[in-house]
């Protein structure tokens, strides 16, 4: 898929706040760090477009990026480890909830885990969410330029493992990098499929 566009439209806490238009929408959520905001700009190959950082817990809202102005992606905050308050990771968990629950256009989200780390109890009970919500979503495994493809395939085997233990089948997945765009394509493709139906 081309990307004629990419621009970014609204950053709120509040669900209803979100955009109205009918567009599929596609979000990334995973713990802080993940590279969820660097993903998004290699997607759409804008090196600025969400904000990154090399410290956890940069990204704090709800981000609404309009992708060739007929679908969108959604930068969310990371849950885990950002280093804010017990208050403010409070209200964090309780807005991204509510879009999970509420937002009717979303299509497929998403959930970012680190192909270096074994696999996360948290990323684990997220994706239970997910599912007992009927919320659609794939994993994305990121950061795959920091391993040889041996450690690589070791770990996706071992996550798979991990899933099988849970889930009848393994979701869709991806194997990706922001730094060699690995799995962009991939990606821009199942969002072609998806955006189809
Ligand atoms: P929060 O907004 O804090 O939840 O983080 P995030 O998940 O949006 O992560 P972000 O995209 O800000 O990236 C975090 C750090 O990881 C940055 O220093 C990025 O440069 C780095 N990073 C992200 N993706 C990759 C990748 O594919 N390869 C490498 N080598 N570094 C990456
Ligand atoms: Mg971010």
């Amino acid at each position: 898929m081309k990307i004629h566009s990419a621009n970014f439209i609204i950053s709120n806490t509040d669900v209803s706040k979100c955009p109205k238009d009918q567009l599929p929408e596609y979000a990334f959520i995973g713990r802080s760090n993940v590279g969820k905001s660097s993903l998004i700009n290699a997607l759409t190959d804008h090196k600025k477009l969400a904000k990154t950082s090399g410290k956890p817990g940069k990204t704090q809202l709800i981000n609404h990026f309009k992708i060739n102005d007929e679908w969108f992606l959604v930068d969310l905050p990371g849950y885990g480890y950002a280093q804010v308050s017990k208050s403010k990771r409070k209200t964090f968990q309780s807005f991204i909830k509510d879009y999970f629950l509420q937002r009717e256009q979303l299509v497929c989200t998403f959930v970012l885990v680190d192909s270096r780390h074994e696999p996360q109890k948290i990323d684990l009970e997220f994706m239970q969410f997910l599912g007992e919500n009927g919320v659609p979503f794939g994993i994305i495994f990121t950061k795959a330029d920091k391993l040889g493809s041996s450690t690589l395939n070791k770990n996706i085997t071992k996550y798979k493992k991990q899933l099988l233990k849970t889930w009848e089948s393994i979701p869709t997945h991806f194997i990706t990098s922001s730094e060699t765009a690995m799995g962009r394509e991939d990606v821009l493709n199942f969002i072609t499929e998806v955006n189809k139906n």
